[in-house]
């Protein structure tokens, strides 16, 4: 599938996933994406565990309140460490660990669409003060310096895509100044 195929199909999914495991090779390609993705001063602050066991996928999605994504047959779990990439002229340490490890999730989710399956950024309630990110860590042994902030399920689906509204392009893109129609 082409690049810009696969930036427009991408979508987030939420329906049933198809009882068909997902190749190693396949997860893996999909972490590897993810980790070429660029990070702040090259601080590699993303980490990944990938993971394809029946038994341990449903450990920690019986974690998850609200439920989400139980027929995923793999999923990939992204954690960050929140180190400081430099201090700027102010003495003020700058930390991109989130920007670092959206650009991951992102290109996760195309090489995802690219091999035919379907996904979705899953972080709410993984990160607030519900802690099951915490939860889903202490499981699989998770040093306490990484956070575990986001689970990709992924799988071949079985619904179809639910196509979320987006803005025209005019509101909230322009050229060579501020032209943008409010909304
Ligand atoms: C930071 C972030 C957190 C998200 N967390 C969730 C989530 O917890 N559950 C969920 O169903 N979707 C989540 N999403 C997916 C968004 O709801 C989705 O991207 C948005 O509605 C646009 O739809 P699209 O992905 O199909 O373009 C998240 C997306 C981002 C970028």
């Amino acid at each position: 599938m082409e690049l810009t195929e696969a930036i427009f199909q991408r979508h987030s999914y939420r329906g049933a996933y198809a009882d068909r495991p997902v190749p190693r090779e396949h997860l893996r390609q999909i972490m590897e994406a993810g980790l070429a993705a660029p990070s702040g001063c090259n601080k590699q602050t993303t980490f990944l565990i990938g993971v394809d066991d029946r038994a341990l996928l449903r450990d920690l999605l019986d974690i998850m309140d609200p439920p989400a994504c139980a027929t995923a047959p793999a999923a990939i779990l992204v954690l960050t460490r929140r180190r400081i990439a430099y201090t700027d002229g102010n003495g003020v340490p700058r930390c991109y660990a989130v920007q670092d490890y959206a650009a991951a999730i992102e290109n996760m989710l195309l090489t995802v669409t690219a091999l035919g399956y379907a996904s979705c950024w899953i972080e709410g309630h993984i990160t607030d003060a519900d802690e099951q990110g915490r939860r889903m860590a202490e499981r699989l042994n998770v040093p306490a310096e990484y956070e575990l902030i986001c689970i990709l399920p992924v799988g071949v689906p079985l619904d179809d895509m639910k196509l979320p509204r987006k803005r025209d392009f005019s509101q909230r893109a322009c050229f060579n100044g501020w032209s943008i129609t409010p909304f």
